[in-house]
């Protein structure tokens, strides 16, 4: 997806992806990346002056993925493009397993809570038109473009996971991924779309605060909420957990990160950095770039343990990438 986004904004490195698909065995190590980048882009540029002549193939659902056999570079295209439902086709017993995805729990929970609009998208038919807050999925692409293919036998938390959307994407990755959030409304609708897209994330309804595991998370996520956490509600009395004051709560966050921290600011990035890499020991920043919250200004990033086999991973992945966006020591 991100090869494909740079090929079409004409800026950006496609580096990673090569290594991908050398990797994968996609591409053979004869082709090197000037003639790996020469081919695609005359294959993405070939398919923009002809976008929808032949729809994507779909060949299977497994867990709640789809299996394109065919189209694959039509689909990034699109979505680079701003798009984000597609025509496909599909054989029928697939299209049959894609519309056996039940939305009962979901209607119900909507029903039920006078629910006209949601943060994130619905990844359904049935809500295709769904009121949204927050309808790219910008984030996800880069997060995942960031950690490439890991993901199996690896573990995440998602702090203020709202309606479960990272989670549900984070668990399609194969991370096994649990979720908190302390508003009981949000939380139905994560848990009526873990019965919906046929995942199990496991999510809880608590604040951070109170929330007990027993073994730290490999990654832990936390897009938009830190803010909160640290500089709002750090003078909230919460009755069943006391007070815990922003230290007291980075401690725990810190304690609770094996590896990465995958972080999305409120309106004051530099705050959020400072803080998180001068109070823990996640002291090593690589950004993601500027996002766009309900409509204002936020920052996406990661912060490492320095000198793990984790961070050398990825800082070895982004090699080429890293000048200017890696923030490594104070
Ligand atoms: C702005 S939304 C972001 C939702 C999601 N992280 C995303 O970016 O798509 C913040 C969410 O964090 C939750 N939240 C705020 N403070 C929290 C806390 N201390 N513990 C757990 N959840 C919290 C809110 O209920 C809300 O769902």
């Amino acid at each position: 997806m991100k090869a494909v986004e740079c090929i079409v904004k004409g800026k950006g490195d496609i580096g990673p992806y090569h290594q991908d698909c050398l990797a994968s065995g996609i591409c053979g190590s004869h082709i090197n990346k000037t003639d790996f980048i020469q081919a695609l882009s005359a294959r993405i540029r070939a398919l923009q002056w002809n976008p929808y002549s032949r729809r994507p193939l779909i060949s299977d659902i497994r867990n709640d993925c789809l299996i394109v056999q065919d189209g694959i570079e039509l689909c990034c295209l699109s979505k680079a493009l701003g798009k984000s439902w597609i025509k496909v086709a599909m054989p029928e017993k697939v299209l049959a397993k894609w519309l056996a995805r039940g939305t009962g729990d979901l209607d119900n929970v909507v029903a039920r809570s006078l629910r006209k609009s949601f943060y994130n998208p619905i990844d359904h038919p049935a809500y295709r038109k769904a009121k949204i807050a927050r309808r790219d999925s910008i984030r996800l692409d880069r997060i995942r473009q960031f950690l490439g293919p890991i993901g199996p036998g690896l573990c995440g938390l998602d702090i203020g996971c709202n309606m479960g959307y990272t989670s549900h994407h984070l668990q399609r990755q194969s991370f096994r991924m649990t979720g908190i959030d302390y508003d009981a409304n949000h939380l139905a609708v994560a848990k009526a779309l873990d019965a919906t897209y046929g995942l199990d994330v496991r999510f809880q309804n608590c604040y951070f605060r109170q929330f007990q595991a027993d073994q730290p998370f490999d990654i832990v996520v936390a897009l938009t909420v830190l803010y909160h956490m640290f500089f709002r509600q750090e003078e909230q009395n919460i009755p069943e957990c006391g007070r815990m004051d922003k230290i007291g709560a980075l401690a725990k966050l810190d304690a609770m990160t094996r590896h990465a921290l995958i972080w999305e600011s409120g309106p004051d990035p530099q705050l959020e950095i400072d803080f998180i890499r001068s109070n823990s020991g996640l002291s090593d920043y690589y950004s993601l770039g500027p996002t766009q919250g309900t409509g204002k200004k936020r920052q996406l990033g990661v912060f490492l343990r320095p000198d793990t086999s984790f961070s050398d991973y990825l800082k070895k992945r982004h090699a080429s990438n890293f000048a200017g966006r890696w923030d490594g020591g104070s």
